[in-house]
């Protein structure tokens, strides 16, 4: 192990040990310019939110009130321009470049609208290209790649390529590739904005099930309120300040007739652990 990954791997071990009553995400004061001068912009203007383990969190607000900006923040994909940023306790605006890679491979997971798998590759290998960027051996990537897109409803279609699968199944090959690492948090941002309704109800279904069984903490950007519906708790944006949050008394999900996960897919001792700790 090199210098800076046992640096984070310290880093990590107290925050754990530390930061048991803490919650999962700390944001304080987050803002974020985006260009210079005359051109300057300011897309987030001091964001303040905590979101706790076990959460599932919708996301919404207009177009522009910067949703997107503050999903790349919490995902470490961007740092903000002013404020603080705690993950488990750890400072992430401290981290050097490659620990907050490091961070992001370990625990966090992502979706998006537009699914951005390789095409030509059969979902299989889609899959388990993060664990590829891990080197995980060969034979544990096929073993966690099968188990993944079984969680996700899809065993058999393991040798298809996208063009082969239907735009829902595509993008749960997207959540099976988000989760095949066993993150802590799964950030998606309109996971369900180029699906049709009963498309986007299946996939709320499934992240739901990672949410509730898994215990895997939820953050989604949704425009559509059929889909917030799902979610256990309702941040919305506007103008990039957060306007209002609200927790969900009832979430779709404990309405929805819930297929039992996958068992392969619950043995895992990471998903126990996180699950373990939502309880
Ligand atoms: N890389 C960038 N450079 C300059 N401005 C940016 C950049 N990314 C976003 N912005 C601006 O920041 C503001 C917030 O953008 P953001 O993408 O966060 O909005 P959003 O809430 O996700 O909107 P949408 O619902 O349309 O996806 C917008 O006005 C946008 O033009
Ligand atoms: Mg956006």
């Amino acid at each position: 192990m090199n210098a800076r990954a046992e640096t984070i791997e310290t880093i990590a071990a107290t925050a754990e040990a530390g930061a048991a009553g803490g919650p999962l995400i700390r944001l304080r004061g987050i803002r974020k310019t985006y260009g210079q001068g005359q051109a300057a912009f300011q897309a987030l203007k001091g964001i303040d939110l905590d979101i706790e383990r076990g959460d599932f969190v919708a996301i919404m607000g207009p177009s522009g009130s910067g949703k997107s900006t503050a999903m790349n923040t919490l995902g470490c994909l961007d740092v903000p321009s002013a404020g603080d940023y705690l993950f488990r306790g750890i400072a992430v605006q401290k981290l050097s470049r490659d620990q907050r890679a490091r961070l992001r491979r370990k625990s966090l997971g992502f979706v998006f609208q537009g699914f951005n798998l390789l095409a030509r590759t059969s979902a299989q290998e889609n899959v388990e290209l993060p664990l590829l960027y891990r080197g995980e051996s060969a034979a544990a990537r096929h073993e966690q790649a099968r188990a993944a897109l079984a969680a996700v409803g899809l065993a058999g279609w393991e040798s298809h390529t996208p063009a082969e699968l239907s735009g829902g199944q595509q993008q749960r090959v997207a959540i099976a590739r988000a989760i095949v690492t066993r993150p802590e948090v799964l950030l998606a941002d309109e996971p369900t904005g180029n699906l049709d309704s009963q498309r986007s109800r299946e996939i709320m279904q499934l992240l739901w099930q990672l949410n509730d069984v898994h215990g895997i903490t939820v953050l989604m950007v949704t425009h559509e309120p059929d889909m917030a519906a799902w979610a256990r708790r309702v941040v919305r944006f506007v103008d990039g300040r957060i306007a209002s949050d609200r927790r969900n008394p009832r979430p779709a999900g404990l309405d929805a007739q819930t297929a039992p996960a996958a068992p392969e897919f619950d043995d895992t001792p990471a998903l126990e652990a996180s699950a373990a700790g939502a309880a």
